[in-house]
């Protein structure tokens, strides 16, 4: 699949969802439903138990030094990083968010132009904004099993290709590369183009030193990995993230930066990553999550890909649009879905009791009262 910025592979089910042809929230809604006032937000990947006391506690004391711009507390962050990453300083970049990240790399790397290729489906951030900067984009269908083909990837790689991406683990599917498979395609592909390692969930699992890439860079490998706050730290309101890439490629990714970091997002990520029995606590209630949405789908026969994300992507057996206004009117917000797969749909891990509501509202909806 070959497309220049064109259609995308992502569809958005909640854009619908959330504007228009829907009854009020509230009104209709199943005896299964959540009982808060607020929908339940399993549909963006984000970790209600953060941010972690240690975090919360500095960024408000952030907003009171607000006043300043954080560049020190940035420096220091970025030492904070190399140090827990084992990369001398000079290999991070701290940004707003890894998106900020995947977008420069975007830009540094092709200058809008030539080729990037990535899977189908994925994160679309950074080939959408390749598209939308001029590449050409190809975007290489999953294998059979949902997880990256990186032999078809490496041999999409052409002449004028400039940056590969690799979201692992991927989004939307959960599936995950080995470390070994990533550097063996490293290996094979680095000598004609850069590559990308969209790391935002590795480090959900307790294995992940084994699985990243960041061994190639430690090898000056022209490979950039992204990390970021949002998903085990639990604070992408805040907006924190980091590349981890050799010098040369932090200076390239450097000089195209557009933001300044926020004082209290900068703060609450030095103290969250100090917060190991948060951190510890965090990926607990994650897999506790995990079990629960296995647990209920297993009960329902829907067939599910097993996770190495804070999602789970599963088949609905029907349409994933019809799933999502179900949910909405149970009071939860889920149900992205994602060509090629009709029928799949994504759920997001919440808080352990937010995953109960889920599963009984799916009970529901597939027909099985508890
Ligand atoms: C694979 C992947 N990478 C990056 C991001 C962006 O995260 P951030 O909040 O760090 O910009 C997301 C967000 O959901 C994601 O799923």
């Amino acid at each position: 699949m070959n497309r220049k910025l064109s259609r995308r592979s992502v569809i958005a089910t909640t854009v619908g969802l959330l504007g228009a042809g829907l009854p009020a929230f509230g009104a209709g809604r199943s005896p299964t439903s959540n009982p808060s006032a607020d929908l339940l937000r399993l549909i963006a990947n984000e970790n209600p138990y953060g941010p972690s006391p240690a975090a919360r506690a500095a960024a408000q004391q952030a907003v009171a030094d607000g006043w300043k711009y954080a560049f020190r507390e940035t420096g220091a962050l970025k030492k904070q990083i190399a140090a827990h990453e084992g990369v001398p300083a000079s290999h991070v970049m701290v940004c707003a968010g890894s998106s900020e990240a995947l977008r420069v790399a975007a830009m540094a790397f092709t200058h809008g132009e030539g080729r990037v290729v990535s899977a189908t489906p994925t994160f679309a951030f950074l080939p959408t904004y390749a598209g939308n900067i001029g590449c050409t984009v190809d975007e290489i269908p999953l294998d059979a099993g949902m997880t990256h083909d990186l032999p078809a990837m490496a041999t999409a790689v052409r002449p004028d290709t400039r940056l590969i991406y690799v979201c692992n683990p991927n989004n939307p599917t959960g599936t995950r590369v080995t470390g070994a498979a990533l550097a063996d395609f490293i290996d094979e592909v680095t000598p004609r183009a850069t590559v990308l390692v969209d790391e935002a969930y590795l480090d959900l699992w307790n294995d992940h030193a084994e699985h990243t890439a960041i061994s190639s860079i430690r090898d000056g490998k022209p490979v950039v990995v992204t990390r970021t706050f949002s998903k085990l730290h639990g604070m992408a309101g805040l907006r924190v993230g980091y590349a981890l890439a050799p010098p040369a490629l932090i200076s390239q990714l450097e000089k195209l930066r557009v933001t300044n970091m926020s004082y209290p997002g900068v703060m609450a990520a030095a103290a969250s990553l100090r917060d190991t029995e948060f951190l510890a606590f965090s990926r607990a209630r994650i897999r506790e999550c995990m079990d629960i949405t296995a647990g209920v789908l297993k009960e329902l026969g829907r067939p599910f890909i097993s996770s190495y994300g804070n999602f789970v992507y599963f088949d609905t057996g029907g349409s994933p649009a019809d799933f999502a206004t179900a949910m909405r009117r149970a009071g939860i917000m889920t149900g992205m879905h994602y060509a090629p797969y009709p029928s799949w749909a994504r759920v997001s891990m919440g808080r352990v009791e937010d995953m109960r509501i889920f599963a009984d509202a799916a009970r529901s909806y597939f027909g099985r009262e508890t």
